[in-house]
């Protein structure tokens, strides 16, 4: 066990330093923070903690012990720029993964309960009765079942939903159908009312949303993403509505973001742009378990959350 006070180099666009570094003041009793245009020795950092790795910056840091990624995702992170000896680990955080699944309820229920058909009808003054349905007429699939899809397919199983998920290995979930291989995605596509894409972007599962999988979709569902962009073949998925094999989608990440406004997106009746917001991780909530991966580090211990970069989640 090392006594030394850890040395941090913290790199986002996204968060603020000053917030992380009185957040893990709680949890660590003493560490230094470099930012960029600090004086410091890059031979001295031990843990760099950043959103993306800007080109050469971990090379400076000959004593590097772990990269720790501000976000769930890695997709951000060229893993070239990283050591091969140096450990990745993502964030994981209870306020992330409660917005995440705050937010997949609130889509579902506004498609379980037509409200989406409601605005509409509003919109032009037009009273139409729709009739209720039980949460157990309404089958919800979930496309990745880690930290995240695993929280969003309990929460809505516990609301009365039916729930199928599918992931790389289909482990038994209590309450959920699990699914998997190109035969289980097709499968459960096709019985779900409404998808909801959690996967990690990876070579695999880049544009795993396109043309091809619609086809097996269920005449009339919904698409909801809140994966990453990237996954999404955003002209097949208009195609796709045109076609009436979809009626709607919400999406919350897009392939250029911000959506310019030119994007046919925007003003399409059918497709909610939500400004990738459906889960925020806090420093406050994610400190602890930073906290616990920087003494790791310090430790030679191997990480929580480490990303497996030859699979790329
Ligand atoms: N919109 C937002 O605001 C927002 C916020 C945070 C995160 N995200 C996105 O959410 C993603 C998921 O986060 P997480 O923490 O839940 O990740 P995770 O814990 O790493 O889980 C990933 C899941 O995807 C499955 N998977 C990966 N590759 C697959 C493949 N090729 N085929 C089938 N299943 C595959 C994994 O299967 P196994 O279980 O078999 O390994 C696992 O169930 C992140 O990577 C990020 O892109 C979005």
């Amino acid at each position: 066990m090392t006594n030394a006070a850890p040395h941090l180099y913290f790199c986002s666009a996204l968060d603020k330093a000053e917030d992380w570094r009185s957040a893990l003041a709680a949890h660590l009793p003493a560490f230094k923070m470099s930012v960029e245009g600090d004086d410091y020795d890059p031979a001295t950092v031990d843990v760099a903690l950043v959103w993306t790795i800007p080109d050469g910056l971990l090379a400076r840091f000959s004593d590097l012990k772990a990269v720790l990624s501000l976000g769930a995702g890695v997709n951000q992170i060229d893993p070239s720029q990283i050591p091969a000896h140096v450990p990745l680990a993502r964030l994981v955080d209870e306020t992330l993964t409660r917005t995440m699944v705050d937010y997949a309820k609130a889509v579902v229920y506004r498609y379980h309960r037509c409200l989406d058909q409601f605005e509409k009808a509003s919109n032009d003054a037009r009273w139409m009765f729709i009739a209720p349905k039980a949460t157990s007429e309404t089958f919800v699939a979930i496309l990745g079942l880690g930290q995240l899809g695993r929280a969003i397919a309990f929460a809505l199983r516990d609301e009365g939903f039916r729930v199928g998920g599918w992931s790389r290995s289909a482990q038994p979930l209590a309450g959920i159908e699990t699914f998997a291989e190109r035969h289980g995605l097709t499968t459960l596509v096709s019985r779900a009312d409404i998808v909801i894409n959690v996967l990690p972007l990876t070579r695999h599962t880049t544009h795993i949303l396109c043309g091809e999988l619609f086809q097996y979709f269920r005449r009339g569902s919904r698409l909801v993403n809140i994966g990453r962009g990237q996954h999404l073949v955003e002209d097949d998925l208009l195609q796709a509505i045109s076609a009436g094999i979809l009626s709607g989608a919400t999406l919350d990440v897009t392939a250029v973001e911000p959506l310019p406004p030119s994007h046919p997106f925007w003003h399409h009746p059918d497709i909610l742009v939500t400004p990738h917001v459906a889960g925020l991780s806090s420093p406050t909530s994610a400190a602890p378990m930073v906290a616990h991966n920087i003494r790791r580090a310090m430790t030679g211990q191997v990480l929580l959350n480490q990303v497996d970069l030859a699979r790329g989640y």
